[in-house]
């Protein structure tokens, strides 16, 4: 353990000292990513993915059944005090989530809020308006939704069925069998179609997208607190199982989060 102590200490200072002094071939991947998108007058270091690139901003399903959410539960309680009691949930009651309290997570997290123009604008910010998130749910025990994963067809507020079934303990053992995930009536999973931000920032976009997840990870926690759900961001969890699970890529789309919600489990 200490010689572990001693290497960590080591390489971050070599690190730090790397940086300090410009080179950036014995980076490890993390700061070498920082480094590399960073902007400078003359831009910055890193290779233009998908520059320029046409990127469809919606994701579609052509011919899957979508259900229309009900109208949003209100979300009554004052932003001070949503603010302040917002807390990590990862024990939930077996009562199923309420679709109107899933309307309403949903339309906090990424609804449509605003039309300008040609841009719709949502209740999460996006670099350039550009919106490199979608939202998927593993419903296990959701009213009146059938047990299955789907994805959030926000234009029109409605639930896109993908596949048909209860995969809520595959997504769980993918998230290393955390309760959270495993005991929850739903899970929001977020992924990033990395293009279509990067078609106008390049590398840089990757910087912006995981802001962005972090925006709508904030309006998932603070819907569900003002709803006296509960809901706590997983990043622990193999990314592969989860990607397969969706049937998305890893590489153009990935996924970045999973978020369980429920009521919370009586103390
Ligand atoms: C990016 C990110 C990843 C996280 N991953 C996990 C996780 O895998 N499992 C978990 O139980 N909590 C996870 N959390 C929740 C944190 O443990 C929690 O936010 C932290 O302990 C502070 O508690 P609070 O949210 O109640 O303020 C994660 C939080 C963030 C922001």
């Amino acid at each position: 353990m200490k010689q572990l102590c001693f290497w960590i200490t080591t390489a971050s200072a070599a690190a730090l000292a790397t940086l300090a002094f410009g080179q950036s071939d014995s980076l490890s991947i993390g700061p070498r990513f920082h480094r590399e998108t960073g902007l400078t007058e003359s831009g910055f270091a890193g290779t233009h993915i998908a520059y320029g690139r046409e990127v469809p901003l919606y994701k579609g399903y052509p011919g899957h059944q979508a259900t229309p959410l009900p109208a949003p539960a209100p979300l009554n309680m004052p932003l001070g005090e949503t603010i302040a009691s917002r807390r990590s949930i990862r024990s939930f009651s077996a009562k199923p989530l309420e679709a109107g309290d899933l309307s309403a997570i949903l339309a906090a997290a990424d609804g449509l809020t605003h039309r300008l123009g040609a841009y719709d604008l949502r209740s999460a910010p996006s670099g350039g308006g550009l919106f490199p998130i979608e939202l998927y749910l593993v419903a296990t025990s959701v009213d009146s939704l059938a047990a299955g994963m789907y994805h959030f067809r926000l234009a029109d507020s409605s639930l896109v069925l993908v596949s048909e079934g209860d995969f809520g303990g595959r997504l769980a053992a993918a998230a290393l069998d955390q309760e959270g995930v495993k005991n929850a009536p739903a899970n929001i999973v977020l992924t990033a179609r990395f293009d279509r931000s990067t078609r106008k920032y390049a590398d840089r976009g990757y910087r912006y997208t995981y802001m962005e997840a972090g925006a709508i990870c904030q309006n998932i926690y603070l819907a569900a607190t003002a709803l006296h759900l509960g809901t706590v961001a997983v990043g622990a969890y193999f990314d592969q199982e989860v990607n397969d699970l969706l049937g998305i890529d890893g590489g153009t789309e990935a996924s970045l989060l999973i978020m369980p919600v429920g009521y919370p489990a009586e103390k």
